[in-house]
């Protein structure tokens, strides 16, 4: 990917700021008194990947929310700034969302089964973005449902255009989500663990799909992942994400051979152990939202904690290519 301004007809005319497809800084997010996202920042330029990885209860799916403003006011309170395309999202009001969601930013869930809705067939699912935002016609919409069927190995998809999602396998259902979600060929689509729900047999098939179709497109993608190696395999950058900040952020290579924090660097030896089977828990858990550390959140469960740890939370510093948080850097 080429990001010089002179090559990139549009970034000519926008100021610099623009250049990221998507820029988060300092984005804050609570829930009453509950702190779940504090002050994460991390930018994504048109054409990359980005794997956000992290424990169950990391706020991965909660950022993922927030991006796609599925987790607004008064439900949560939002400070900082989510810019799309140099827009600010944070305070964009409903109706403007409208417009982004599902179409210029697409959406797939970790559940299939959940998120089609059982009473539709697949067929009008996906024709329906295609009427909201582009306003294709009938016909056109059959068609262009058809083949998007068939862009993510659909079999026979004029027949399953009029089959409900009961009538397809957890896999098929999952095609017909990631379908929707590139139907209006988005910007930026966000994956919210695409495959956990998926048989593992298929889980490789559906992720090389999605990235497939990402790249044909030209898109970005945010992959919410559990697994630091799966991410680093598919993803150009990881931004390692523990208790609702993000620790670690830098090219997948790098922050897989060499990690520097060390929550990410307690992942890897879980991965790289589990080979050898034996499996190096981190010990601990990440802590209660109402009982966080005042410093940074990880020095209770780190081998590396002194007491300014415990006092002061760590401001990310560049160091070897990306942005770490924490005191006492490898
Ligand atoms: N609807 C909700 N109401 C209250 N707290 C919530 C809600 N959803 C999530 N949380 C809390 O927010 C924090 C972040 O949760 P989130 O679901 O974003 O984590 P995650 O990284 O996606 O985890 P997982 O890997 O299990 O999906 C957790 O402490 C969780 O308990
Ligand atoms: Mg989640």
């Amino acid at each position: 990917m080429n990001r010089a301004l002179a090559l990139n007809p549009q970034a000519v005319e926008a100021p610099a700021s623009q250049d990221a497809l998507l820029e988060v800084s300092n984005l804050t997010l609570r829930r009453g008194k509950a702190v779940v996202l504090d002050g994460v920042s991390l930018a994504l330029h048109s054409g990359e990947t980005l794997g956000l990885i992290g424990e169950s209860g990391a706020g991965k799916s909660t950022l993922a929310m927030a991006l796609i403003g599925l987790l607004r006011a008064p439900e949560v309170q939002l400070e900082g700034s989510m810019r799309f395309r140099g827009t600010e999202l944070v305070t964009l009001r409903e109706a403007d969302y409208r417009r982004l969601r599902g179409n210029k930013i697409g959406l797939i869930f970790q559940d299939a089964t959940a998120a089609l809705n059982p009473c539709f067939t697949v067929g009008e699912q996906i024709a329906e973005p295609l009427k909201r935002h582009l306003g294709l016609s009938k016909w056109d919409r059959r068609e262009r449902a058809a083949e998007l069927m068939h862009s993510v190995g659909i079999p026979e998809p004029a027949l399953r255009l009029d089959a409900y999602p009961h009538e397809l396998s957890g896999g098929m259902q999952q095609r017909v989500m990631i379908a929707i979600a590139l139907a209006c060929n988005p910007e930026l689509l966000l994956a919210d663990e695409p495959t956990s729900a998926l048989d593992v047999t298929i889980q490789a098939q559906i992720m090389e799909l999605i990235l497939d179709r990402v790249r044909a497109l030209n898109s970005s993608a945010v992959f919410v992942l559990h697994d630091l190696a799966l991410g680093a395999q598919v993803c150009d950058r990881i931004a390692v994400m523990y208790a609702g900040q993000i620790v670690e952020e830098g090219p997948s290579e790098r922050v897989l051979a060499a990690p520097l924090h060390p929550y990410t660097q307690g992942l890897k030896s879980c991965v790289v152990e589990l080979g050898s089977s034996t499996l190096v828990p981190i010990r601990g858990q990440i802590p209660p939202l109402n009982a966080m550390p005042a410093g940074c959140r990880f020095a209770p469960r780190c081998p590396r904690a002194q007491a300014i740890c415990g006092e002061q939370r760590p401001v990310a510093e560049t160091r070897d290519g990306r942005q770490v948080a924490c005191w006492f850097i490898d």
